[in-house]
């Protein structure tokens, strides 16, 4: 070999090997290492007294016990109004906002930013919060970053998985899939907009098909503290069941990827899985199964804000050796009021900023499974504002006591 060659071969080499850079995890290290434990340091259980539960196959080095669970981004659902009712009767370890356009963010005329910022509001209460952003463009992602971290969020989450034709046609959501180059831009972008919260990506497995290798990879490439994989591609949309296998080999492929960071006990990319959760027991088994570091809940939540608060119940397992954790049941009546003060919260919070045809589909949800269930909801869709669903459900109670 001349000398040349030796110094093209030292060249590619060192390009091959490059370090893999330390993610920065912020609060979700210490909600990793508080739910990842359950291991009692003083003879009494941490976390309120959860049984001991047999190792579910963390990574090596990594304490062992119960997934992260978080509450997904949902456009039109996880407003603050939907999330105060979820706060409230069921806390999830992290709360998500629906998505934001990073590019409105910055560009849009005031009465544009108006309604973008609306999506935005949160109370101290909800924290921990993180706020979800699409776009394509890095100068326009790392100045919004700096506007959400400014208003107080937890973290910032990168949207790179939505298949919405608008959202694409803007070369954000899956689109960037397609762009792997400019996907990790736009997270150094969000880093460098917001240096002191930890910048997180939802995305799928792929485009039209499998490239979870590749695609997660490239975007471990960036260092993002968590990757929340949905167990899809996009072609796949929601059409087909959530493959969780998918989700196992991402935690392979990370546990490849950053290999040395994980035996050297350092900060490393977490793994959160999605897709087709229907509870928190669910979850449990998911993320034993495929050894996911969290999960993330989206649809299961539909009329049902209860539904964490199975985190804050004992851990059992039924005969078959499944978890089998419950959350609170409300009655028919709490179930109704409950979605009284839902509606009442969206009035006062976002009336007028939204249209109020967005509580139709809380009411489907919370309205079904029960005599009536069926003239109940057909009479919600004719109201129009707080006061009327309370007529309509007054009436409904009175009638059934
Ligand atoms: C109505 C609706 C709105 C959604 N909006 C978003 C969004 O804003 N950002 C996002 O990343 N995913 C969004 N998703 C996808 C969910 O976050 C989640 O990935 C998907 O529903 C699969 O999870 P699930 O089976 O638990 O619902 C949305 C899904 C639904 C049903």
């Amino acid at each position: 070999m001349n000398l040349l060659n030796l110094f093209k071969y030292f060249l590619k080499a060192s390009k091959n090997s490059k370090a893999v850079v330390e993610p920065q995890l912020g609060f979700w290290n210490d909600l990793n290492n508080k739910c990842g434990s359950i291991k009692h340091e003083d003879g009494g259980l941490k976390n309120g007294g959860y049984e001991d539960v047999k190792n579910i196959g963390r990574p090596i080095g990594r304490p062992i016990g119960r997934p992260i669970c978080v509450l997904a981004p949902m456009a039109d659902v996880t407003d603050c109004a939907f999330r105060y009712v979820i706060n409230k009767y069921g806390k999830p370890d992290v709360l998500w906002t629906e998505f934001v356009s990073a590019d409105g963010l910055v560009r849009a005329s005031p009465v544009g930013k108006k309604k973008l910022l609306a999506d935005l509001k949160f109370e101290k209460e909800e924290k921990l919060i993180v706020a979800q952003l699409f776009g394509s463009n890095p100068k326009y992602m790392e100045e919004a970053c700096k506007i959400v971290a400014d208003l107080g969020y937890d973290g910032i989450d990168l949207n790179m998985g939505c298949p919405d034709k608008s959202i694409e046609r803007q070369k954000a959501g899956a689109s960037m899939m397609k762009n792997p180059k400019l996907a990790k831009e736009i997270i150094f972008a969000a880093k460098r907009g917001a240096p002191n919260i930890p910048i997180t990506v939802k995305t799928r497995v792929g485009y039209n098909k499998d490239e979870l290798d590749s695609w997660l990879r490239n975007i471990l490439e960036a260092s993002p503290a968590v990757v929340t994989i949905h167990a899809r591609t996009r072609k796949e949309m929601s059409k087909v069941p959530a493959d969780w296998n998918y989700v196992k080999r991402a935690v392979a492929i990370r546990n490849e990827f950053q290999k040395d960071l994980i035996v050297t006990g350092k900060q490393h990319t977490l793994i959160f899985g999605n897709g087709d959760v229907t509870s928190v027991a669910d979850a449990y088994n998911k993320a034993e199964e495929s050894e996911a570091d969290g999960v993330m809940i989206g649809r299961g939540i539909f009329g049902n804000p209860w539904l964490f608060s199975a985190l804050q119940k004992p851990i059992t397992r039924n005969a078959s050796g499944d978890f089998d954790v419950v959350q609170n049941e409300p009655s028919l009546e709490e179930k109704l009021n409950v979605m009284l003060e839902h509606t009442q919260k969206f009035q006062d919070e976002l009336g007028g900023i939204k249209n109020f045809a967005v509580m139709k589909k809380h009411f489907k949800a919370y309205v079904n499974g029960f005599d009536g269930a069926k003239e109940l909801r057909a009479e919600l869709m004719e109201t129009n504002n707080a006061e009327e669903v309370r007529e309509v459900i007054l009436r409904f109670l009175s009638k059934i006591d």
